[in-house]
């Protein structure tokens, strides 16, 4: 990706002027999430990482990645708990390495923290180079999963980790009426008509943002082929996510937050919905069963392709049969 394509664009805008509001933001919100992953609200992923690796008695990292770091909130966690000793971190958007460079120098990290543009989708990563690597909330904007992956396979040294902290749940081309049906509902039922930003609900398909969950629900099989999943802490998100910026909060009465916790929280237990958030730890496959996984990301793209293609052709009627 260069910086004038879509996705770029529009996080080099959405860093100056944000436009768009995330569940994540709200404090009460991340206490919630917290919760989820550490039993605690101040449970923070990075807490529950760092018990995590002391338990598995590998407590920091020589050198690490970060792909699609945006401002970088991420590395400069990763050197004020000292988790690492140098990261590497790019994104396309270049305001947004702009910013994360200067925090760094202005944090002191100047000399641990190393950025550069590039993009994701056309990934040329250094073979056996990093101790882990890191997303944070960057790989649901992936479309070449299967490549970027192979690549993070290759680039890590053995023993190394692929941590996520993601969203992994509908696809932007996965919405329809049925899959938003719940989400509807309990927005009218549980929004008062006065906090409503929306009379019903749209499908949550973020249009300025080509890049917004291209591949979301694909993320853990397309991960699963490739790692071994060593841990996973899923955290919801898959009622709040969707209704949370619809909800003008001035207006909504105190009690509404806790309230959609409650549902959201029956809607997961139940199986009703999903979790549509995860963080997730895992090792590259190694030996005969990491050739088969790279030959799996290798050929199946191309088959999709070949099968897009053929459906592009009987539907224009120019089939070659
Ligand atoms: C939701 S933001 C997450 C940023 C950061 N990791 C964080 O959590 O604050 C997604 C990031 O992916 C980046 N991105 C989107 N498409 C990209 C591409 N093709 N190559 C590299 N970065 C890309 C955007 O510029 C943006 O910074």
């Amino acid at each position: 990706m260069t910086t004038t394509s879509d996705a770029a664009t529009f996080w080099d805008r959405e860093t100056s002027s944000p436009t768009h509001t995330s569940w994540m933001e709200n404090v009460a919100v991340r206490g919630y999430i917290n919760t989820w992953i550490m039993g605690r609200s101040d449970g923070w992923p990075f807490k529950w990482f760092t018990e995590f690796l002391q338990t598995r008695g590998t407590p920091r990292f020589e050198r690490a990645l970060s792909i699609g770091c945006g401002t970088g909130p991420l590395e400069r966690d990763l050197i004020n708990r000292d988790l690492c000793g140098v990261v590497d971190a790019f994104d396309g958007s270049l305001a947004s390495v702009e910013i994360a460079r200067r925090e760094a120098v202005r944090a002191g990290h100047g000399d641990r923290i190393h950025y550069f543009i590039a993009d994701f989708n056309r990934p040329a990563l250094p073979r056996r180079q990093y101790d882990a690597v890191f997303f944070h909330q960057s790989l649901h904007h992936v479309s070449k999963l299967e490549k970027l992956l192979a690549a993070v396979s290759r680039s890590l040294k053995p023993g190394g980790l692929l941590y996520l902290d993601e969203y992994i749940g509908p696809s932007r081309f996965d919405w329809n009426d049925d899959l938003i049906a719940v989400h509807r509902k309990m927005f009218s039922s549980m929004v008062p008509r006065e906090a409503r930003r929306v009379e019903s609900l749209s499908l949550p398909i973020q249009a300025d943002d080509p890049s917004e969950a291209i591949r979301s629900s694909e993320i853990m099989p397309k991960v699963e082929c490739g790692f071994d999943v060593v841990a996973i802490r899923p955290y919801g998100g898959s009622l709040l996510s969707v209704l949370y910026p619809w909800i003008d909060w001035t207006a909504a009465p105190d009690r509404l937050l806790q309230q959609l916790f409650d549902s959201e929280r029956s809607l997961l237990e139940s199986g009703t919905l999903p979790h549509y958030h995860a963080l997730v730890v895992a090792t590259p496959k190694r030996g005969l069963r990491g050739l088969t996984a790279r030959a799996d990301y290798f050929f199946r793209p191309k088959l999709r392709r070949l099968r897009w293609e053929l459906r592009r052709r009987i539907l224009s009627k120019d089939a070659p049969f």
